[in-house]
């Protein structure tokens, strides 16, 4: 697609405490070493007072900063969680009204730590029918809230934070964007592999009508944590090194461009090694492959904004850049866009 848009502006926000390897060794059977050489991770931020809601809340006002617009030009706010402080209202319209962005409709986006990528997928093609200008994505997510701290193969992984990203297909003043820009993607999922990492939403029906002799057939995906996330690391480890790379592949080749003409990749923060095997089966260099894991550990579909903020405003990614954003996670689900900052 040759849609012209430019993403105006990015955000991110991260709970003030702040979580490393050695706290976490002080109050359970793990070490710094195990999880460093493991995963990369060396701190991540948790909640305390924040809400998934507020985290949200300051990423997009942050990216509405920088984009320097009226809220009341957003179109449509796009919100991702998995770890959402309401059913209803949608994170997206408790962030519509804090932020005062009036004119957007608003909706909410689960497909775990792919959901950034599908989100900015679904608002590149309202942007590309012309009818909607300007979209806020803000991802956001407090894992903390579903890990249980006495598993340790899964709660070192988790941090809380928050990522939003501004795209329009018009100027921050309402004018036409002068030149088309180039925007593919490819989006997947292999729901066979649903029980490698799952979460429990609501339990079953429990009305006056249920017969007390009732027998329930065993849960699908044999989800045995209760209320806790629970996660086969190994098979999503195998799933990742194969799905993320193939889905830079797909989306680079729709977009006709050499693997070489990627600046940057910005990928899903769930595990260094994850990263380093990726690149080395595409064939980039490492740099390419952009890491910020040690610092937040993995926070899910806020990962890839939090990423490209912290990038952003450092400078390291500039405008015109070619970048891929790429994701992997629960359902299972996968995917890459490629666009120009
Ligand atoms: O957003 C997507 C989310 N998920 C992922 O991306 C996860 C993908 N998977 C992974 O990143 C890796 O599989 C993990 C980092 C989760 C685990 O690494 P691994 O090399 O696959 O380890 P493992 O699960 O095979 O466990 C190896 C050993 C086990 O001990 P034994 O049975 O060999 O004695 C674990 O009990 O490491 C042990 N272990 C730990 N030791 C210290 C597991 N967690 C810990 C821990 N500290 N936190």
């Amino acid at each position: 697609m040759e849609i012209p848009y430019k993403i105006l502006g990015t955000g991110s926000f991260l709970p003030e405490l702040v979580v490393d390897n050695e706290m976490l060794a002080k109050i359970m059977d793990t070490s710094d070493e195990w999880i460093t050489s493991r995963t990369g991770i060396s701190k991540r931020h948790y909640c305390v007072t924040e809400t998934t809601s507020d985290m949200a809340i300051h990423a997009a006002s942050n990216a509405i900063e920088m984009a320097e617009m009226d809220p009341d030009n957003i179109d449509f706010i796009i919100a991702t969680t998995l770890s959402a402080d309401y059913t209803t209202p949608n994170m997206a319209s408790i962030v519509q009204a804090q932020v005062g962005a009036k004119n957007a409709f608003c909706f909410d986006l689960n497909a775990a730590c792919t959901g950034f990528v599908q989100a900015l997928d679904i608002a590149m093609r309202y942007l590309n029918t012309d009818e909607r200008k300007t979209g806020l994505i803000v991802s956001s997510e407090s894992l903390t809230k579903l890990v249980d701290f006495e598993d340790r193969r899964t709660c070192v992984l988790f941090g809380d934070g928050a990522g939003a990203a501004i795209v329009s297909n018009r100027q921050a003043d309402g004018s036409d964007l002068p030149e088309a820009n180039i925007y593919e993607s490819f989006i997947g999922a292999d729901g066979t592999g649903g029980e490698f990492m799952t979460g429990k939403a609501f339990e079953r029906a429990n009305h006056p009508f249920i017969p007390e002799d009732m027998v329930f057939e065993p849960d699908r995906f044999g989800h045995e944590t209760g209320k806790y996330l629970s996660m086969k690391g190994p098979e999503v480890y195998r799933f990742a090194t194969t799905a993320m790379p193939l889905a830079v592949e797909k989306a680079v080749e729709r977009a006709n461009l050499p693997l070489e003409a990627i600046d940057f990749i910005v990928p899903h923060q769930a595990n260094d090694r994850i990263l380093q095997a990726s690149a080395k089966r595409l064939g980039i260099p490492t740099e390419k492959m952009i890491s910020y894991i040690a610092e937040t550990g993995n926070t899910s579909s806020a990962s890839i904004p939090i990423c490209l903020d912290k990038e952003v405003r450092s400078g390291h990614i500039r405008r015109g850049h070619t970048l891929v954003f790429t994701g992997f996670g629960g359902g299972l689900t996968y995917g890459a866009c490629v666009c120009i900052f």
